[in-house]
């Protein structure tokens, strides 16, 4: 999607949707009363006609207005003095939304409040909404084909605007990579293809290093190891370095992710119904990977280091079993009751190397974890679980900040004995209550007492329909927006 800031005069191109973002209550104001007189009243027919109040999320569709262009869309808002920067950029998503198979090529927005900012934030909906992963397909039907392929946000200030855009045109970009992460079917994105794509991020500024079994075995990583030991993919750590900051040996932040590239469970096999979600279990990896393209990408004032443990989870001759006890790197020993709780396998290794290496002020693990949580919290919030007031603090107000909804869950001390073996020093499940607190539990157990949050996305990481304009069906990317803002906020210099 290419984006343009242009002034309202600007000349009209053939083939232009007009789109006009309108508040609750006062639909025929400012733009669209103006277009109303060039349309000879076809919009003021069309909503005395109609229900449409500009209540958010409404379309109106006007085809064939004489005098102005072939299409003209209202886009409800909502009420004028809730138009903050996510109504903004819903609306200009709906926009698109109403416009992007019409046949026509160019969608030119015009919003209720100017402003730089505000014009970018809508150029940033348009390009969150815009996102496809059509890859695989080879005959979709021309009409069922997206069509608009450039946007123009009118602006008084489109100089403005368009030097403000590129740290939001770079959120867009490292979205979009996470998203297809997540999206790449398991035959595809194995660990060494995740770890390929990771590194073929060293173009935009990132150091990445990748370590193979054998590195990770001397390591002593035989809880991520013990995961993939059933898989004929080689299991790989991938080290993903961002120093931005002025002083490049300030102590850094850290993010660690899951990347189970596919989870049937292993021996403790997973039902056939749904298994095929089980592509998208690298869901934390991906946010990770874009979070660190997102912060490379806007050249981010702050040293950041994220970590993702890649493996695939298969049955096999050669699988661990349920029974097996492996000797994590922390040196701490597992009793593995069931390889389907493999993800908390993986991060044990991966957060606690992320420690002991870099020393970071605070990690935060990202992890679709546990079904549980999507019994606890629905599909819209994540879970945060956390031994920090302050960095959940900030989490959560990213979180809103950014429209990725999260919701803080307890840590209750009395409930880790649940995870303590008979005769090893823990094991990798606690039972079905609390399901995710234990998972949680079990992580903190190898943060060695770090500021750490662990965020289960599960409940996020793919929605299936999208009730949200700015995230189409499929791969969400959820984490980027919000780990970004927070350190956008919180954390550079
Ligand atoms: N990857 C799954 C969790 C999951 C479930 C992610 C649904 C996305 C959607 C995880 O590895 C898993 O299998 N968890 C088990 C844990 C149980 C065996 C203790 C679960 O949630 O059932
Ligand atoms: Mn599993
Ligand atoms: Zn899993």
């Amino acid at each position: 999607m290419e984006i343009e800031f242009v002034a309202a005069q600007a000349a009209l191109a053939d083939k232009t949707a007009l789109a006009v973002i309108v508040f609750e209550g006062d639909v025929l104001a400012g733009a669209a009363g103006e277009l109303d007189a060039q349309a000879g009243g076809a919009l003021g027919r069309a909503v005395a006609g109609g229900r449409f109040t500009g209540a958010k999320g409404q379309v109106l569709d006007v085809h064939g207005a004489p005098g102005a262009s072939p299409r003209i869309v209202l886009v409800g808002a909502g009420k004028a003095d809730a138009f903050d920067d996510l109504a903004v950029e819903n609306a200009a998503a709906s926009a698109y939304g109403a416009v992007k198979a019409s046949g026509l090529a160019i969608l030119r927005l015009r919003l209720p409040k100017d402003g730089a900012h505000t014009a970018a934030q809508a150029a940033l909906g348009v390009r969150l909404a815009a996102y496809r992963f059509d890859r695989y397909r080879t005959k979709e039907p021309a009409e069922k084909k997206p069509t608009v392929i450039k946007t123009q946000i009118v602006t008084d200030e489109a100089d403005a605007a368009l030097a403000a855009f590129p740290p939001y045109a770079a959120l867009a970009d490292a979205v979009a990579f996470s998203r297809d992460l997540v999206s790449e079917p398991p035959n595809v994105l194995y660990p060494e293809e995740f770890a390929r794509r990771v590194k073929a991020l060293e173009s935009l500024g990132l150091e990445v290093e990748i370590l193979g079994e054998a590195e990770m075995a001397k390591l002593g990583m035989g809880s991520l190891l013990g995961v993939g030991q059933g898989s004929t993919r080689e299991s790989q750590l991938a080290v993903i370095k961002w120093y931005g900051a002025k002083d490049k040996k300030a102590q850094p932040i850290a993010f660690v992710g899951k990347g189970v590239c596919f989870d049937t469970g292993g021996i403790s096999l997973k039902p056939a119904d749904g298994m095929e979600d089980m592509k998208w279990d690298m869901g934390g990896a991906g946010a990770v990977a874009g979070l660190m393209h997102v912060l490379a990408g806007r050249k981010a004032k702050v040293n950041a280091i994220g970590i993702l443990g890649l493996v695939e989870n298969m049955p096999d001759g050669n699988a661990q079993r349920p029974g097996d006890v492996v000797t994590s790197m922390s040196g701490q020993t597992i009793e593995i009751i069931n390889t389907d709780a493999e993800g908390r396998l993986v991060l044990a290794d991966a957060v606690w190397y992320c420690q002991d290496r870099f020393k970071p002020k605070f990690m935060v693990d990202l992890a679709t974890l546990t079904g549980a949580i999507i019994i606890s919290l629905g599909n819209d919030y994540a879970g945060l679980f956390s031994n920090n007031d302050e960095l959940s603090a900030n989490l959560l107000a990213a979180s809103t900040a950014e429209g990725e909804p999260l919701w803080r869950m307890p840590l209750p001390p009395q409930y880790d004995k649940n995870i303590d073996s008979v005769i090893a020093d823990m094991k990798n499940t606690g039972g079905r209550p609390g399901g995710s607190i234990t998972a949680a539990l079990f992580i903190q157990r190898f943060a060695n007492g770090l500021p750490w949050a662990h965020l289960d996305i599960a409940s996020t990481a793919w929605k299936k329909p999208s009730s949200v304009p700015t995230i189409p069906e499929g791969a969400t990317g959820y984490g980027v927006r919000l780990l970004n803002r927070m350190v956008a906020d919180k954390y550079e210099s």
